[in-house]
């Protein structure tokens, strides 16, 4: 039985900011059918354009792309807020919907030529994400897909990634 996803995601008014409208995906991640089939979908959409390693900002990119990266028996590269990484890294800083954040890879998490998809619970302004392709690409990848469970798209991070492909499993205003 295909399961609602919309049934598994909160909505919590003034988190964590007054005018902010948190949507909670740990519901989803709780529920085993909804996060199995969530991944399932994602994978597959990974699977159509040839993804060869799943790429996901801390910390929530990293609950829904490993999953992802197993699904298809690929490798998983996390984006890192900045000082985590022992090795030599590569930087981008962005804004966030509140406040503003350095995300690092490791500088040979990706070779040349890779398709890379990148993946994050949710989009929002699209900051993470950009910075997450940014990373990718100072790397040489190329990033094939973008995926997300949830897009708000009254803050228009899907304009923001016009030239990617991209898919989001639920649209919240
Ligand atoms: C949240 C969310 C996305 C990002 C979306 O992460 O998990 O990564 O914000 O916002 P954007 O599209 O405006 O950039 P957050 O920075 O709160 O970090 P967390 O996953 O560590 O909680
Ligand atoms: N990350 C950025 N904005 C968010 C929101 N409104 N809900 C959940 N996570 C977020």
């Amino acid at each position: 039985m295909t399961v609602n996803l919309y049934d598994h995601v909160e909505s919590i008014p003034d988190f964590p900011e007054k005018g902010i409208v948190f949507r909670d995906i740990l519901p989803l991640m709780a529920n085993g059918e909804a996060f199995k089939q969530a991944t399932a979908e994602l994978a597959q959409f990974a699977r159509e354009r040839g993804v060869e390693m799943v790429v996901g900002p801390e910390a929530r990119g990293f609950i829904v792309g490993c999953p992802i990266a197993y699904d298809l028996g690929v490798g998983f590269a996390p984006a890192r807020k900045k000082g985590k990484l022992p090795r030599p890294a590569v930087s981008a800083t962005y804004d966030l919907e509140y406040g503003s954040a350095t995300l690092q890879m490791e500088h040979d998490a990706i070779k040349p030529g890779q398709k890379v998809l990148v993946v994050d619970d949710l989009l929002a302004t699209g900051g993470t994400i950009l910075a997450t392709i940014d990373l990718v690409e100072q790397m040489g990848g190329i990033v094939v897909g973008c995926a997300f469970l949830v897009d708000l798209k009254d803050l228009h991070g899907m304009e923001r990634l016009k030239d990617y492909d991209v898919k989001a499993l639920m649209e919240f205003s």
